[in-house]
């Protein structure tokens, strides 16, 4: 059915051609088109929440970079806005949760939420899926649940997330209370994202590289592996989880498909780690800022050090949006033009 899937090749370890690429962070301000668009909506959760407008900004990458991939633009945050936790993203600083999550009662007042209530997020990958026409495969994502707790708790980002995890050691069964919650939730989305058209799917654990390496276990790594179980019989899975390279081995002891890596971690250091799993990244989204001499040879290294076969190339973390479109494009075309 799809033209190009060269992604679910490589993520079923399955034999490519070549090396797909796409980019964390594609469908975003380093496109003037993205921006065009989103002046178009009240504001960021108003925009995430108008399937059309989500749609159209989820196709341009793929037409404009020309990605093997397209990913749904949407925010890790809508899963605890339908848990009835609502979120603000605040301009040039980040998200932030007018309440927060402290007590037992708070916890029991949050719903375990359904796809349903996720209308918005399944209508924008159905009109994606129709509009993409089967060019590439449509990616579907959630936020980890340690990484949504983080936010829920904390109430907005933060460098150490110590409130966070001061409530994880202070209150570790309401901890596993709310991240049970958080992952029956996160189940119940993705599979109605795979109903919906998503043929892959990954879970962004942006900040597993606060905890240390027995909490990360504890609190996070074990969640992840429950949604694993319960969507990798559907579609690939891929976890990343930023800063955790020390466990790139438990992670390949899930049923997830790919593990996602960011740029701390040796390529040859994760093949030895990985087992059979595809592996999927790790160029520095600083790499884009160099010249374009620097950017093609270390492409090339990145590449020969992964090989060809289960292997998705990415960078280590999403793009910024101050980096130049064009050097952005320089990447996606060496990936695609490499001779292996
Ligand atoms: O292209 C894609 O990757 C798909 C869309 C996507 C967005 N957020 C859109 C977005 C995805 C996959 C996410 C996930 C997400 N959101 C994560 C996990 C990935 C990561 O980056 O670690 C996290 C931690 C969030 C929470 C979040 N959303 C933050 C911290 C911010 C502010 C950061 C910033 O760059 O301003 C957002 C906002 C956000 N989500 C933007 C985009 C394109 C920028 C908002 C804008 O348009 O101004």
């Amino acid at each position: 059915m799809l033209k190009n899937d060269l992604l679910l090749r490589a993520a079923k370890g399955q034999e490519v051609e070549r090396a797909p690429v796409w980019l964390m962070r594609q469908a975003g301000r380093i496109l003037p088109e993205y921006r065009a668009t989103r002046a178009k909506a009240k504001n960021f959760v108003e925009f995430v929440k108008t399937p059309e407008l989500a749609a159209e900004v989820t196709i341009q990458p793929v037409d404009i970079l020309g990605v093997d991939a397209a990913i749904i633009f949407s925010d890790i945050l809508v899963i605890p806005e339908a848990m009835g936790l609502p979120y603000e993203m605040i301009e040039a600083k980040g998200p932030r949760f007018p309440e927060t999550i402290q007590t037992q009662a708070d916890i029991n007042k949050l719903k375990i939420a359904e796809a349903s209530d996720l209308d918005y997020v399944m209508k924008a990958l159905q009109l994606t899926k129709k509009n993409l026409d089967n060019r590439v495969p449509l990616i579907g994502f959630c936020g980890a649940p340690w990484t949504l707790f983080a936010y829920m708790i904390e109430g907005s980002g933060s460098k150490t997330f110590s409130k966070a995890k001061q409530f994880l050691y202070t209150h570790p069964d309401l901890s596993h209370q709310l991240l049970e919650k958080i992952t029956q939730s996160s189940i119940n989305y993705l599979k109605g994202q795979v109903a919906s058209g998503a043929d892959l799917l990954q879970i962004f654990d942006s900040w597993a590289g606060v905890l240390s390496e027995k909490m990360y276990y504890e609190f996070s790594l074990s969640y992840i592996s429950k949604i694993c179980d319960a969507l990798s019989p559907l579609v690939p899975v891929t976890v990343f989880a930023k800063d955790a390279h020390y466990a790139v081995k438990k992670i390949s002891e899930t049923s997830c498909h790919s593990i996602g890596l960011d740029w701390t971690i040796d390529p040859l250091k994760a093949r030895k780690e990985a087992g059979n799993k595809t592996l999927q990244g790790n160029a520095d989204p600083c790499l884009l800022y160099a010249s374009e001499k620097a950017i093609i040879e270390e492409t090339h290294n990145m590449l020969r050090s992964f090989g060809k076969d289960k292997y998705i190339c990415n960078l280590g973390h999403g793009l910024y949006p101050d980096l130049d479109k064009e050097k952005v494009k320089l990447f996606v075309d060496v990936v695609k033009e490499f001779k292996w």
